[in-house]
C-alpha cells in the first residue's frame, strides 16, 4: 500500500489508473480506524481494482473544539490495518494540504441537513459537505463507501453528490456491532470501562421498541425510548427522532413514509462522551 500525502501525487497515481481502465472506490475516514471501517475497505476492495482510503480528521467538521482535540489519532495502526485489508492508497494530507485557504462554500439541503444532528452541531455537514466534495473531486471515484452508522451523513452526502453533479454511486455499509450490541465508533474507545459497560443499553432500547411499535403511536414510541435509556444512570438522550428515512423529515404516524427510522444521541458518563445509533423500523 502506497501513503500519499498530497494531491498533486494522488492525481498522478489515479489518473495513470484510471487510463489503464481500473475502476476506483473511496472509503473516507478521518482515522482510529475500527472493524467498521475495515468492512467498508474490504467491500470496496472487492468491487473496485483500486481502493483509496482517505485518513484526515477534518476540522471544519468539528463544532465543539474539545471534540476534535480528544479525537483518536492512531495513524501507524490505520496503516497497518489498511495494508491488511488490500487497500491500494492511503491519503493523508495534512490540514495546510486540503485547506490552503478558508473553505468558504456554503451547503445546505434542508431538511436533511437541518434536523437532528444538523440542529444539534450546528455546521458540522457543511464541514462534511465540504471535506466530501474535495475528496471526491480529487479521486473521482466510480463508488464511495459510508458507513450506516452516520445514518444522516449519507442522506446529506446523496444530496450533495446529486446538486454537484458527481456521477458516482454512493454506497451505504451495515453498521458493525460488538458482541453486545454497541455500534462500532473511534469515540468508543474514550469510554471509561463503566461508560463502556452501560452503553449497549443504548442498542437494547432500540431494539426492545421496535417490538413496542407494533402496537404503539410513533410518539409513544419516542418516550418509551428516551424513558428507558434515561433509566438507566450515566445515560442521557439529546434526542430521539422518529423520521423517513429518505428526507429525515420527522413522522407523525408509521404509515406517514415507506421507511422509518429512529436516529438516537446519547450523552454517555462524566465527560461526557456523544454516542449515535439507530434503528429500522
Ligand atoms: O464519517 C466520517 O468519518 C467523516 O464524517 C467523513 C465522511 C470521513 C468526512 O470527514
Amino acid at each position: 500500500m502506497k501513503t500519499i500525502h498530497t494531491i498533486q501525487e494522488l492525481k498522478a497515481e489515479l489518473s495513470a489508473a484510471r487510463a489503464a481502465g481500473k475502476t476506483i472506490g473511496l472509503v473516507p475516514t478521518m482515522g482510529a480506524l475500527h472493524a467498521g471501517h475495515a468492512s467498508l475497505v474490504r467491500r470496496s476492495v472487492a468491487e473496485n481494482d483500486v481502493t483509496v482510503v482517505s485518513i484526515f480528521l477534518n476540522p471544519t467538521q468539528f463544532n465543539d473544539p474539545r471534540d476534535l482535540e480528544r479525537y483518536p489519532r492512531t495513524l501507524e495502526a490505520d496503516c497497518a490495518l489498511l495494508t491488511e485489508c488490500g487497500a491500494q492508497i492511503a491519503f493523508a494530507p495534512s490540514v495546510a494540504e486540503i485547506y490552503p485557504e478558508p473553505d468558504t462554500r456554503h451547503f445546505s439541503y434542508p431538511p436533511t441537513d437541518a434536523v437532528m444532528e444538523g440542529a444539534m452541531r450546528p455546521g458540522h455537514f457543511n464541514g462534511v459537505c465540504q471535506i466530501v466534495s474535495k475528496l471526491f473531486s480529487y479521486v473521482e471515484p466510480d463508488r464511495g463507501y459510508f458507513g450506516e452508522k452516520d445514518f444522516q451523513q449519507i442522506a446529506v452526502i446523496r444530496r450533495m453528490a446529486a446538486d454537484l453533479g458527481f456521477k458516482l454511486q454512493i454506497i451505504p455499509c451495515p453498521v458493525v456491532r460488538e458482541a453486545d450490541g454497541l455500534a462500532m465508533s473511534s469515540r468508543n474507545t474514550l469510554l471509561a470501562p463503566d461508560e463502556r459497560a452501560i452503553a449497549p443499553q443504548i442498542y437494547a432500547a432500540l431494539c426492545a421498541s421496535r417490538d413496542f411499535a407494533r402496537t404503539h403511536s410513533v410518539a409513544l414510541t419516542r418516550e418509551y425510548v428516551e424513558a428507558r435509556i434515561n433509566a438507566v444512570p450515566g445515560l442521557r438522550v439529546e434526542y430521539y427522532s422518529i423520521v423517513d428515512a429518505d428526507t429525515l423529515a420527522d413522522v407523525n404516524a408509521w404509515t406517514d413514509a415507506p421507511a422509518v427510522v429512529g436516529c438516537i444521541t446519547v450523552y454517555c458518563g462524566k465527560k461526557p462522551i456523544r454516542l449515535i445509533d439507530h434503528i429500522h423500523y
